[in-house]
């Protein structure tokens, strides 16, 4: 297969995110002759549909393309009181507007990191209707929920814990596999 490219997005503008780091890993395990490039959420400001009315900001379309060229996505989400932080849905509300939305048919990976024992599972519960109804496919094995993030994470912010790396691993395998075959020119 030629050369794939997959846009991860962290759900968070945390400097040292734990959330940012995973995207950070996904870059080094990705499969041969994947590129990983990484989105940041910062400059998008509040969904606001008079602004989408009057033409969307130049951060939104920016994502919008990003998304719409890569192969895949991987969204490396938080979780914020059980649900989708709203940096987040914010950013997935704005390239759900038409025209040129996005996400239809394209293949797209969950993780999810947090200090707590539950690893985002209930933050990567939320966001699968969402994206559901985007007509985005999602992966649905295997799932990575990374819990207690801090002790699997070093200093560096490089991920440790080895069970963690592979599930990862196999997670990209996998929305690899789900990119349609591209037909030469
Ligand atoms: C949290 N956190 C959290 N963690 C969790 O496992 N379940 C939860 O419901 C919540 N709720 C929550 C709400 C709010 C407002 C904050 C700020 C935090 C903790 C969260 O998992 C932790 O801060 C992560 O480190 C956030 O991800 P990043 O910023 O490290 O990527």
């Amino acid at each position: 297969m030629s050369s794939l490219k997959i846009l991860a997005i962290p759900g968070s503008l945390r400097r040292g995110s734990f959330n940012r780091l995973l995207a950070r890993a996904a870059a080094e395990l990705a499969p041969a002759g994947v590129t990983v490039e990484i989105a940041d959420l910062r400059d998008l400001p509040v969904y606001d549909e008079d602004v989408n009315a009057a033409g969307p900001p130049p951060a939104v379309l920016d994502l919008k393309r990003r998304i719409a060229e890569a192969d895949a996505v991987f969204i490396a989400t938080p979780e914020y009181n059980h649900g989708v932080p709203g940096v987040l849905k914010n950013a997935i509300d704005w390239t759900s507007r038409r025209p040129n939305q996005p996400w239809k048919g394209k293949p797209v990976a969950l993780a999810g990191a947090s200090d707590g024992g539950w690893g985002t599972v209930r933050a990567q519960l939320a966001l699968r209707p969402t994206l559901a109804c985007l007509d985005a496919r999602v992966v649905e094995n295997p799932e990575v929920h990374v819990s207690h993030a801090q002790d699997k994470i070093d200093a560096e912010g490089r991920l440790t814990d080895e069970k963690t790396r592979e599930l990862l691993r196999r997670l990209l395998e996998v929305l690899v596999s789900r990119v349609p075959e591209k037909r030469p020119a």
